[in-house]
């Protein structure tokens, strides 16, 4: 347990937040979480244990572990019974730059003011949200990976004020969860390793929407390459179409680089409703997607 941390409240609990709050419970922490879809916690969970038991079952627990700690999961009917007491408050609700600002001003209003605040945002450096609270200098990013389970490493960034305590302690809390912390030494957009994640999203998206390939083959390749049990394309249906999409326009309205623009093709399937596996399709068809057929390799 990291020394001064030992209530974690996770605000939003849809595919990240509900695998954050649980990555806590097992290393023990109290954690309570508030989402205002109070079914989503147990509706992510369900998905994610098929997610997790595909992917095997590495470090830093066991599948087991993660399914019991779900159960130490306190979901709170409101923002303010999840925020009582709190030392580290994560906020993983939509990715979208007003909707946290308004979200981090309520937790602000309502946690301790010894509370750090993090962000899990995929894309929003927390120098764009902090000037919500009266606390900037506790405020930080906190970017995990899907699924957690399998990708225990942890982007840290401060903003414009955090404090190197604050940033120090942000990370000794992310080793304690049994995950590696990535210091981001200054601003970045996509932090450390999204950087690296969101270069082969954009070739590769691109590679299938203009018709260079089947995605199917560039999953198979990747399979192949890095030994993972599904490619790019299977990762993002894992993510959610919608989220990637949304993270994808992040950068390119920051650049305004119409080669960052994200394909057409992808907001159709998003348009009709195909989001990845939490709808049933996406890239694939769920919950049985081929790429987890044993013979899909060899197609
Ligand atoms: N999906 C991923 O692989 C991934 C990876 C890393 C980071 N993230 C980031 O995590 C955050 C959440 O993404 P997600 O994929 O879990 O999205 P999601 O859509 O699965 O979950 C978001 C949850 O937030 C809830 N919510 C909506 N408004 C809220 C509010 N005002 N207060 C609290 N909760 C609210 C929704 O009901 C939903 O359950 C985003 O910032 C995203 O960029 C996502």
């Amino acid at each position: 347990m990291s020394k001064s941390i030992s209530k974690v409240a996770v605000v939003g609990t849809g595919v990240l937040g509900a695998q954050i709050a649980t990555l806590s419970a097992c290393f023990d922490y109290q954690v309570a979480a508030y989402d205002p879809d109070e079914q989503a916690f147990r509706r992510v969970h369900q998905h994610l244990a098929s997610v997790i038991a595909a992917a095997g079952q590495p470090p830093p627990v066991s599948l087991e572990d993660w399914n019991e700690s779900a159960e130490a999961v306190r979901i709170c009917p409101s923002l303010a019974e999840a925020l009582q007491d709190a030392d580290l408050v994560i906020e993983a609700s939509p990715e979208n730059l007003e909707s946290k600002r308004r979200v981090f001003a309520e937790m602000d209003a309502l946690a301790p003011p010894r509370a750090i605040l993090a962000t899990n945002s995929s894309s929003i450096p927390i120098s764009r949200i902090e000037s919500a609270t009266g606390r900037p200098e506790r405020c930080l990013n906190i970017h995990f990976y899907f699924p957690v389970l399998g990708s225990t490493m942890v982007d840290v960034m401060g903003g414009a004020r955090t404090t190197a305590e604050v940033f120090e302690t942000g990370k000794d809390w992310v080793r304690s969860i049994g995950c590696v912390p990535l210091t981001v030494k200054k601003e970045s957009l996509g932090f450390c390793f999204n950087r690296v994640w969101r270069a082969i999203k954009k070739e590769t998206l691109h590679m299938w929407a203009d018709g260079f390939v089947d995605f199917q083959d560039v999953d198979r390749a990747w399979m192949l390459f890095s030994g993972m049990p599904y490619g790019p394309f299977g990762l993002m249906d894992n993510v959610g179409l919608d989220v990637v999409y949304g993270v994808e326009m992040v950068y390119y309205n920051e650049s305004r680089d119409p080669r960052d623009h994200p394909p057409r093709a992808l907001k159709d399937m998003i348009d009709r409703g195909e989001l990845g596996a939490k709808t049933g399709r996406g890239f694939y068809i769920y919950p049985d997607p081929d790429y987890a057929r044993p013979d899909f390799l060899k197609s």
